[in-house]
C-alpha cells in the first residue's frame, strides 16, 4: 500500500491532506491485513467525484433498462433490443461497454431461457410469449462504467419460470442486505447462495460479478459460493455488482462453440439472473444501478 506523509495530498484525489482523508482508514485496513484479511486496494476505493461521475453514467444504464422494459413483449427480436440500446446509449453521448469488449459484436446481452448469460442479440432470435429474458446494460460515460441487468417475463409465462425470475431477485436482494462497511464479500455470497439452494435452485459457480466504475471489470471477483465471515473486506467507496446466476437444475454450464460467448445451462433447463451495482457506504450501501 502505498502511503503518503501525513500533510500531503491523500491517494484517494480528494486534494484534502492525508491525514484529514484516509489516513485512519489505512490504519484500520493495515490492522485486517495483519490478521489475514484479505483488503482492497487503494485503486478500487472511489472518491467523491469518481462516485458522482460513475453516478451519472448508472442514471443513463437504469434509463436503457426503463426503456426496453417499456418496450419488451412477444414479438420482438433480441436484434432490436441491441438497436435501442446502441440508440439510447449514443443520444445521452455514451458508450455501450460490451461492443468490441474482447471482440464481443453487439451493445448489449440478451439471454433467453436456458441462455445463462452473454447472450448475442441476434434478429433469428424472436421473443415469444412464455419465453424469460435476461437484458444485460453496461454504459460508459466519460470514462466512467456502469453495469445492471434485469429479466424480463415475455407474455403469460410457467409459474415455474415465474419462481425462478422472482427467487433470483431476492438472492440479489438478501445479497444486498449483507452488504456493509467492514463486512465481509462472502457474507453477501453466502445469503445468495443460502436463498437459492433453499428454494431448489443450483448457483453458478464459473461466472460472478465484479468491482466496476473506473473500469468495466476490477477487483474483485465476486462469487456466490463464498462463506460468511470470508473473502475480501468490504469498505467505503467500493462499487461491485451482485449478479447470480441461478439455474433451475444442474449447476453445469457450458460456452457455444459456434459464437463463443452464449453460456448454456448444461441440461438445457432455464437459468436467471439479475444485477445491481452496488457502492459501500459509511453507514451501509446505495444500489447505483439496478
Ligand atoms: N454485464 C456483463 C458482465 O458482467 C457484460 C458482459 S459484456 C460481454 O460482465 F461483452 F462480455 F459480453
Ligand atoms: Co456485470
Amino acid at each position: 500500500m502505498e502511503i503518503p506523509e501525513r500533510n500531503q495530498p491523500c491517494w484517494c484525489g480528494s486534494n484534502k491532506k492525508y491525514k484529514k482523508c484516509h489516513a485512519a482508514f489505512d490504519e484500520k485496513l493495515k490492522l485486517y491485513e495483519s490478521k489475514g484479511v484479505l483488503i482492497p486496494s487503494h485503486q478500487i476505493i472511489k472518491n467523491q467525484e469518481q462516485i458522482r461521475k460513475i453516478k451519472e453514467s448508472a442514471k443513463i444504464n437504469i434509463a436503457i433498462l426503463d426503456y426496453v422494459a417499456e418496450h419488451i413483449g412477444p414479438g420482438v427480436t433480441t436484434q432490436q433490443i441491441d438497436q435501442w440500446v446502441a440508440r439510447i446509449t449514443e443520444e445521452a453521448g455514451a458508450v455501450p461497454a460490451p461492443l468490441h469488449y474482447e471482440g464481443y459484436p453487439k451493445s448489449v446481452c440478451t439471454s433467453v431461457n436456458e441462455q445463462v448469460c452473454h447472450g448475442v442479440p441476434s434478429d433469428d432470435v424472436v421473443l415469444k410469449e412464455g419465453d424469460i429474458v435476461n437484458v444485460d446494460v453496461s454504459t460508459i460515460l466519460d470514462g466512467y462504467f456502469s453495469d445492471s441487468s434485469r429479466m424480463f417475463c415475455i407474455g403469460e409465462v410457467s409459474p415455474e419460470k415465474q419462481r425462478l425470475v422472482q427467487v433470483t431477485k431476492e438472492c440479489v436482494e438478501k445479497g444486498l442486505e449483507k452488504v456493509r462497511p467492514w463486512g465481509f464479500l462472502g457474507d453477501m455470497s453466502q445469503a445468495v447462495y443460502d436463498h437459492a439452494h433453499a428454494n431448489g435452485y443450483s448457483v453458478v459457480r464459473e461466472i460472478g460479478g465484479h468491482g466496476v466504475g473506473l473500469e468495466f471489470h476490477e477487483d474483485p471477483w465476486v462469487g456466490y459460493i463464498g462463506k460468511a465471515g470470508t473473502g475480501m473486506l468490504l469498505v467505503p467507496g467500493m462499487i461491485f455488482t451482485i449478479e447470480p446466476m441461478i439455474n433451475m437444475g444442474s449447476h453445469e454450464i457450458f460456452v457455444d462453440d459456434s459464437d463463443g460467448w452464449t453460456i448454456y445451462t448444461e441440461d438445457g433447463l432455464p437459468s436467471a439472473q439479475w444485477e445491481i451495482m452496488v457502492l459501500v457506504t459509511e453507514t451501509g450501501a446505495e444500489v447505483l444501478a439496478w
